[in-house]
């Protein structure tokens, strides 16, 4: 197949906040998703799709099939950029359509939907201006967040509060500082799993990722805030969580954590991939927090191809699926 591949490349820029390129990715994932696709016998060309090079390529080049981990520029259908002018050309791409990757990227109404299917998902209130009174029947401890970030961007231990002059701070500040609405949720207490779901023919839910943060103690993190997804892996800094694939859970409730995960892909209407991250608490509800269309897909940093590797999966087959499930969807 004559495939591109649509990215955002993540750049170093003194004069941006921090976490401002968290989101896009970085010339070893750009580079092993390219090396993947030659592998499988298939022609490439990587296309960073700052403006206008989408444009000129498509306008001068045919290609089979587009391979998007394009996370797009700013604002709250930004994941939707690459996918809207790539539908206006009526040029197929891997992945979630323009629809849901603005549906996934925006966490309260993904969560109102998740509750219409009854999927359990922590408790939560929207804050718009942030003046709103808060929901007396929401229980602290309780965790803020920008609705429409990933990266886990604007999400510091300090997010975590434990009463409502904390909590109003950090609503002003998340409002403030990120231009957005501001997600407040019930913090659950309990591991920390993700789901990996892979359609490659048929839909595969992928062996559970359990993140153990018991020996990051000694950081002050104890989540999967920003400073922890930023520096995974810095011993130094004492970043190092440990991962069990599968995750360290009874048959029964690996199957209900599974069953979750896939309606929650099916609700939000996914394509080919996601990761749903989920919080078991102590009854063992999986609680959903949110579900990821465009999960990073660094061979060894990222979450996704962790799980395809205890699933059997070199690296290359996981691209080989995407692209095959994006090419299967074409021709029916
Ligand atoms: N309600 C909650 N209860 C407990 N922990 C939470 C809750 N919400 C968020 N967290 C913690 O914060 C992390 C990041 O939150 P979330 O997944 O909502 O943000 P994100 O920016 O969309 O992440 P991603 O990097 O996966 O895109 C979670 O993985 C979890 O560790
Ligand atoms: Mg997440």
């Amino acid at each position: 197949m004559r495939v591109a591949l649509t990215y955002n490349l993540k750049k170093k820029d003194p004069l941006k906040p921090a976490d401002y390129f968290s989101e896009c990715d970085s010339e070893e994932t750009i580079n092993s998703v390219v090396t993947a696709l030659k592998t499988k016998g298939h022609s490439v060309d990587a296309i960073d799709v700052e403006y206008p090079a989408l444009f000129s390529y498509f306008r001068k080049n045919r290609v089979d099939m587009v391979f998007n981990i394009a996370e797009g520029k700013h604002g709250r259908f930004r994941e939707s950029e690459v996918p809207a002018v790539l539908d206006y050309l009526n040029i197929p791409y891997t992945g979630s359509d323009t629809f849901s990757l603005a549906l996934a990227l925006n966490k309260t109404l993904t969560k109102k939907i998740l509750k219409a299917e009854n999927i359990p998902t922590p408790n939560f209130q929207l804050f718009v201006k942030g003046d709103e009174i808060l929901d007396p029947d929401l229980k602290f401890p309780l965790i803020v967040k920008p609705n429409c970030e990933g990266s886990a961007k604007g999400i510091n231990k300090t997010n975590v509060v434990n009463n409502p002059e904390d909590l109003f701070c950090k609503i002003k500040e998340c409002i403030d500082v990120y231009r957005q609405e501001a997600l407040v949720e019930e913090f659950i207490e309990g591991k920390e799993l993700t789901v990996g779901i892979l359609e490659n023919g048929k839909t595969r839910v992928l062996p559970i990722l359990e993140i153990d943060f018991s020996n990051c103690k000694k950081s002050g993190e104890y989540f999967y805030s920003w400073k922890m997804k930023e520096f995974q892996g810095n011993s130094e800094l004492g970043l190092v969580p440990e991962f069990y694939c599968p995750a360290r859970l009874d048959k029964e409730i690996e199957e209900k954590v599974k069953d979750v995960a896939l309606r929650t892909h099916r609700a939000v209407g996914c394509l080919d991939i996601s990761r749903t991250d989920i919080r078991l608490d102590k009854f063992n509800v999986p609680y959903v927090l949110e579900i990821n269309p465009l999960p990073g897909l660094d061979p060894k940093e990222s979450n996704f191809p962790i799980m395809a590797y205890a699933a059997g999966m070199k690296y290359e087959d996981l691209i080989e699926a995407i692209l095959l499930s994006a090419s299967e969807r074409t021709k029916a």
